[in-house]
């Protein structure tokens, strides 16, 4: 039989909003987020080979950023998981080989769920590879099984450009945007952790009485996304995991600052970070508001124009 090779694209999201609602018993924490797909995508091609030997054989090549192609990828993981949860029969009972090629545009660590899009990619990928017929529904508790983010970015790599994350953030609503968001990234060029944020996280501080419950700000934000209501959705923005990585990465909540003070109509930190965005009105006033943080920041940084959709 001849290799098969597909092709899938993940995409980098940020979170509109991210609210820690309590530690739970599984090492988790509950949220409520409200996730925005970014045209920002990694590629992944695999290519799939029957193998005598009843197992699988796996190798995986990462080219664009320097990140491992090994065990410790969510690619690779992704593609182990399937082969465990699906056992796709290989013709005279054999195995397969799978290797897959990996290009990177996501910015590693940093907030983008660029690992999870990886592993969206590759489950979809496999899933057509290997003729499982799993389809996104079928494929989510492989998903949910490699991270709280994969659920989404699976939605994401299948078409759905926003939802509401609860529970981990794996229990999803999809949101349909009322209008395109014009979304200036600012990737401050380090990595950092998920577990080391989570793990700083103090817990809930208390509200004021009469403050809105928790996850209301999720809801709000996601209606006027549904909208079409950028103004709302600016104001909404909010990260309950700022405070944490803004005192783990020196400078940053300076940079919040300055992309505000650059004209964005609002601004965040997407996920654990440490990338932030600002949100603008239009593809233009994105440029405008990017332009002039150039002139802010002294140094380099990473600063993108790209749609949420
Ligand atoms: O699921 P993922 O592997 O991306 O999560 C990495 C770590 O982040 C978890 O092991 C956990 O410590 C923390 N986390 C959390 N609550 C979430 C998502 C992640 O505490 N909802």
């Amino acid at each position: 039989m001849a290799d098969r090779v597909h092709l899938a694209v993940g995409y980098a999201k940020v979170n509109l909003t991210l609210e820690v609602l309590g530690r739970r018993d599984d090492g988790y924490h509950d949220l409520a987020t409200c996730f925005l797909r970014l045209q920002l995508a990694d590629r992944v091609e695999v290519r799939v080979t029957p193998r005598r030997e009843p197992d699988l054989a796996l190798g995986c090549r990462v080219v664009g950023r320097p990140v491992e192609g090994g065990a410790g990828n969510l690619a690779w993981r992704a593609a182990e998981a399937l082969y465990r949860y699906a056992a796709p029969p290989g013709p005279g009972g054999g195995g397969w080989s799978v290797s897959i090629r990996l290009t990177k545009t996501i910015p590693v660590a940093a907030g983008l769920a660029g690992g999870s899009a990886d592993a969206a990619a590759t489950l979809l990928a496999l899933d057509r590879a290997w003729d499982l017929g799993l389809g996104v529904a079928g494929l989510e508790p492989v998903a949910r099984s490699l991270g709280a983010d994969v659920p989404f970015a699976l939605w994401a790599a299948a078409g759905t450009r926003a939802a509401v994350g609860r529970g981990r953030g794996d229990r999803l609503e999809p949101v349909q945007p009322g209008r395109t968001c014009w979304v200036v990234l600012v990737d401050p060029g380090l990595g950092l952790g998920t577990a080391r944020v989570f793990a700083h996280y103090p817990g809930p501080v208390s509200r004021p009485p009469g403050a809105p419950p928790p996850g209301a700000a999720t809801d709000r934000v996601a209606r006027a996304l549904a909208e079409g209501d950028i103004g709302q959705v600016a104001a909404g923005l909010c990260n309950d995991l700022e405070a944490v990585t803004f005192s783990l990465v020196p400078g940053l909540a300076e940079l919040k600052a300055k992309l505000l003070a650059a004209g964005a109509l609002g601004a965040a930190m997407s996920g654990s970070g440490p990338s932030l965005f600002g949100l603008a009105g239009s593809r233009r006033h994105a440029r405008e508001v990017a332009g002039r943080l150039g002139k802010l920041v002294r140094g380099s940084l990473a600063v993108r124009v790209v749609a949420g959709r």
